[in-house]
């Protein structure tokens, strides 16, 4: 090819089908392998996986699940900044070394209002104060189990003062040791005053022995992700995010590459408010714009522009570039910087992950691997005798109709919040099922367990020992022919192949 074609058409672009790991000499037994990864400049994770930021993907019950099984949720955008931050605070809320703001009620709410506070945050019982925050009582389950009278208010029914408290800043262990002496679940801690400052519970100590990879934050709390865009009101967006305690704000557009995204991405990392915050900025997909929000001073960078499962961007406008390249491009500009990469969308099985690690992410995202869980939004689908969730793109056109119904906000990750009628809309994605795959805990550990099988074939240890010593064979179609099942009539689904 001349210079000025070889110009223009560049880059060879490889996705995941088209490379396999190479085998490597190998002392690493999988279970020893260590997945632990970072998914921003400040943020790590003891698995490298993100749920995807979609209205079928990550609302706070797939974040807090997330964050359990040592991976992030990134909280979509596609509801009001209001909402959102609750989201935030709902996953901040639900599992702490120490509650620092719990939820409360007043002496004169009925138990009507007290039932939907505990629904709403999957909470069993909460501490009664008085309007300057003075602990007045509790009320819990066992208060309110056998009341059939839910207009009854919490002071006739809850247990009053004297209660088993302590200060605040008093040890784990001590706290649990009083909460197994007055076998007694909640423990209200209070001030010399003797106002409520935060509450520990015996649930939280339950859970740090049964989610030991979670990612928390320093003080204890699950961590979470969430999304914004640049135009109309991300500014206040990201900023109620911030003051409802998110840990990294996610510049999340379709085309990162833009002055706009550089932008809010500086101002965000100018902010004084959001300093504690690392900023990803994406998406991108060539090693230019992965250095432009470098310079720009992003925490992370996020790569993929339509390998996602339900996007059309590479039909509908011809733009893209395959997976592989997309993020071994941008982690060229990245790892000089120390930035982190995180592969987002085009994974269709557990061996893509260490695929996407190798060829310079650090961390990836998940869409269509994760909308078929338990945890994501949505209600099961049943099609032909099979369970499956709807999962959607969230430049499809179902996505401008948000669930509720009330305003989409999701059109301007298009870039296309200037268009007001829905026919006008020209959609990057399309609407779907997946198959219902139960609940995260067993999903997230046969997607682990074969980036551990990946780290042991290649000889491994640790994940930056996997991105330094990983290699790529480059394959035909007859070796992906190869790679799938071939000659034989599956029987039984197994846990972490389904056939293509
Ligand atoms: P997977 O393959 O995991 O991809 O299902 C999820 C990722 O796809 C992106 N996404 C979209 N891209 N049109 C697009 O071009 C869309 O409507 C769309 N919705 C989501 C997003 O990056 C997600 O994490």
């Amino acid at each position: 090819m001349d210079a000025s074609l070889d110009e223009k058409f560049g880059l060879l672009g490889l996705t995941f089908d088209d490379v396999l790991l190479l085998p490597g000499e190998s002392d690493v037994v999988p279970s020893a392998a260590e997945p632990r990864s970072r998914v921003s400049r400040r943020v790590e994770v003891a698995v490298p996986l993100l749920s995807s930021a979609m209205d079928t993907v990550t609302e706070s019950r797939m974040a807090i699940a997330m964050a359990r099984q040592g991976g992030l949720g990134v909280l979509h955008r596609n509801l009001s900044a209001e909402e959102q931050a609750t989201q935030v605070d709902l996953v901040k809320r639900s599992e702490a070394g120490m509650v620092t703001h719990p939820v409360t009620c007043g002496p004169e709410a009925t138990l009507a209002e007290v039932d939907v506070l505990c629904r709403h945050y999957r909470i069993s019982g909460v501490p009664v104060v008085d309007a300057d925050a003075t602990l007045l009582g509790i009320v819990t389950n066992r208060d309110l189990r056998f009341e059939t009278d839910r207009s009854r208010l919490v002071r006739d029914v809850m247990t009053p003062l004297p209660l088993v408290t302590a200060p605040v800043g008093i040890a784990p262990d001590d706290a649990m040791a009083l909460l197994a002496r007055h076998k007694v679940e909640k423990l209200p801690l209070v001030d010399g005053a003797g106002r409520l400052r935060g509450l520990i519970t015996v649930k939280d100590f339950v859970k740090r022995e049964q989610y030991p990879l979670a990612t928390k934050d320093d003080a204890g709390r699950l961590r979470v992700a969430a999304a914004v865009g640049i135009f109309d009101d991300a500014w206040k967006r990201a900023m109620l995010l911030v003051e409802a305690g998110v840990d990294v704000v996610v510049v999340d557009m379709a085309h990162g590459h833009s002055r706009a995204v550089l932008d809010m991405v500086a101002r965000l990392k100018a902010e004084p408010a959001a300093a504690s915050v690392d900023v990803v900025g994406g998406n991108v997909a060539t090693r230019a714009a992965a250095q432009a929000l470098v310079d720009a001073g992003v925490d992370g960078v996020k790569v993929g522009v339509g390998p996602g499962s339900i996007c059309t961007t590479r039909v509908v406008a011809g733009v893209g570039v395959p997976q592989v390249t997309a993020i071994a491009e941008a982690a060229a500009a990245c790892a000089p910087a120390g930035v982190p990469v995180v592969g987002d969308g085009g994974l269709q099985h557990s061996g893509d992950i260490a695929k996407a690690l190798v060829a310079g992410a650090d961390t990836v995202m998940l869409g269509s691997l994760l909308a078929g869980c338990e945890e994501s939004p949505g209600e099961l689908v049943f099609s032909n005798g099979k369970q499956y969730k709807s999962y959607r793109g969230m430049g499809s056109l179902g996505a401008q109709q948000t669930r509720t119904g009330t305003r989409s906000f999701s059109k301007d990750r298009y870039f296309q919040n200037d268009v007001s009628s829905t026919e006008q809309f020209v959609p990057e994605g399309v609407e779907g099922l997946v198959p219902y795959r139960g609940r995260l805990a067993a999903v997230a550990h046969q997607l682990v367990g074969g980036l551990r099988q990946s780290m042991f074939y290649c000889g491994a240890a640790t994940v930056p020992q996997l991105k330094e010593r990983g290699r790529f064979v480059r394959i035909t179609a007859a070796g992906l022919k190869e790679s799938h099942p071939h000659d034989v009539q599956m029987v039984l689904e197994a846990p972490n192949y389904s056939g293509r």
